[in-house]
């Protein structure tokens, strides 16, 4: 069952700049698109200990900052190795200015 939490206000997720938050202990990234906001895990599945909100956002693309493995940021896909595996995608709620990710 999913369960609601607040992560951010929307004001401090801004378009073009992911913003990593820690959800129930889990490494998330936010990316913002106008009054959308995608939630995905922040950790490369390459090697978990690099955080691609440190990577290179390109539209709906992050590249990872180690060895340039991209992923679409609202499906999780990735798309290139060497990474093979999608990120994780968890739903998102905004109300009254806050930004809550389903867990
Ligand atoms: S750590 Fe991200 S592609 Fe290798």
């Amino acid at each position: 069952m999913t369960q609601w939490h607040r992560a951010s206000s929307l004001e401090d997720v801004w378009e073009g700049t992911p913003l990593p938050v820690t959800v129930e202990g889990r490494p998330i990234a936010l990316y913002r698109f106008g009054d959308r906001v995608h939630a995905v895990g922040d950790l490369c599945p390459h090697q978990k200990d690099v955080k691609l909100s440190d990577g290179y956002l390109d539209g709906e693309t992050i590249e990872c900052p180690m060895h340039q493995s991209c992923f679409n940021v609202c499906t999780g896909e990735v798309l290139n190795a060497p990474a093979r595996e999608n990120l994780p995608v968890f739903e998102v709620r905004i109300e009254d200015g806050d930004v809550f990710v389903g867990v």
